[in-house]
């Protein structure tokens, strides 16, 4: 037996006696296939399971879920994220309903056309439905193949898809195309792991060149790590008869709804007094004629925070208004929708980013006095 047929006997010899009991296995109606592919995008088999039971529940055919108002289609989808899933689901099922009188396309192509449906959900679908040899590409995919056959190529290139498709293509069972995708996906997600992978109780163990030289973990091979992008933040913390200008962010990334000082977004950080005098004409004060550089008390040593997709750099400006100054007319000026609070309340009542509450914690603001 050459590897590529011990890979197929054995993955399905695994699946027989330990795949994930789902309620769409054995399933035939393409509707409700569709339907839980179209909730497992980008989520996993846990959260989606008790969507696909109420989606079923409201909608048990392609007509029900058409006729439906759309407000019903995102209530029910509540949670999952990414919302223009439910769109295209809706827009599709109405494509089906009445276009194509309920009868889902039948071929890869076909199904590859429908909105919301890409190389890999035409893939499951096309096997499961219709069973035909159409294998799955994914993440899960790409790391049992890699190791199983010692594939050393980064995965994150166009050369890997290729190679990577054609060896599932060929290792696929065309007489069961639909049980050989659906244990891809399960083994992928439950023995052939991330990190750990189950390798003493894998029934593949004998065959796979990974193990056999010791690489798991280094498979599959990337070629760029992922390059965290420096940003860097001037904090400006404007205070005003015993209270501090703050804002809440509205910019739909991880720090939404937080609060922070009003801020200026540099392409490094500023040094020396003049440099942070240029910030505060420029972005305080612009519609000002006099210089009020000399408002500004101290500048903090620089704080770094290291996030999943980024490094956050930034330094606290401290800046004194006079009492007499109207703030309204400042707020205008400045920075909009800025608020007004007490120290006590921006320490107790207000959600602020890691690093303002670093800074906030550690007070060493004065250090940095220029
Ligand atoms: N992820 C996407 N499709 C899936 C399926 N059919 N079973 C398990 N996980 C999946």
């Amino acid at each position: 037996m050459n590897n590529r047929d011990f890979f197929r006997t054995r993955l399905l010899g695994w699946f027989e006696t330990s795949h994930r009991p789902l309620p769409w296995k054995g399933e035939r109606d393409p509707y409700r296939i569709w339907l839980s592919e179209i909730l497992l995008q980008q989520t996993r088999v846990e959260q989606g399971l008790p969507y696909y039971q109420k989606f079923t529940e409201h909608f048990p055919d392609v007509h029900a879920l058409a006729r439906a108002p759309e407000e019903l289609v995102l209530k029910l989808w509540e949670g999952l994220g990414y919302y223009s899933r439910a769109r295209n689901l809706h827009a599709t099922a109405k494509y089906i309903s009445g276009t194509l009188g309920g009868h889902f396309p039948d071929t890869y192509e076909g199904l590859r056309a429908l909105k919301g449906v890409g190389d890999y959900t035409a893939a499951a679908i096309a096997s499961f439905a219709f069973n035909l040899p159409h294998a799955v590409l994914d993440g899960n995919v790409y790391r049992v193949l890699a190791r199983f056959f010692g594939i050393e190529t980064p995965t994150d290139t166009g050369a890997a898809k290729k190679e990577f498709a054609a060896l599932a293509a060929q290792v696929l069972d065309p007489a069961r195309p639909g049980d050989f995708n659906q244990a891809m996906m399960d083994f992928g997600a439950t023995q052939c792991t991330p990190r750990q992978a189950l390798c003493s109780s894998c029934p593949l163990q004998s065959g796979c060149v990974a193990l056999q030289s010791g690489i798991v973990d280094a498979l599959p091979a990337r070629s760029k790590k992922m390059i965290k992008k420096e940003r860097f933040f001037v904090y400006f913390i404007i205070r005003f008869r015993d209270k501090i200008f703050v804002r809440q962010r509205t910019d739909k990334d991880i720090w939404q709804n937080l609060w922070e000082f009003p801020l200026v977004e540099t392409n490094a950080l500023p040094e020396g007094r003049q440099a942070f005098g240029e910030l505060i004409r420029q972005h305080l004060f612009p519609f000002q004629p006099e210089d009020e550089t000399a408002l500004l008390r101290a500048v903090s040593m620089p704080y770094r925070q290291v996030l999943t997709h980024r490094v956050v750099n930034a330094v606290f400006c401290e800046i004194d208004l006079p009492d007499n100054r109207s703030a309204e007319v400042f707020e205008k000026q400045a920075f909009e929708n800025c608020r007004l609070v007490t120290r006590e309340e921006l320490k107790k009542n207000i959600a602020v980013p890691r690093i303002i509450a670093r800074f906030l914690q550690e007070k060493v603001l004065t250090l940095g006095l220029i």
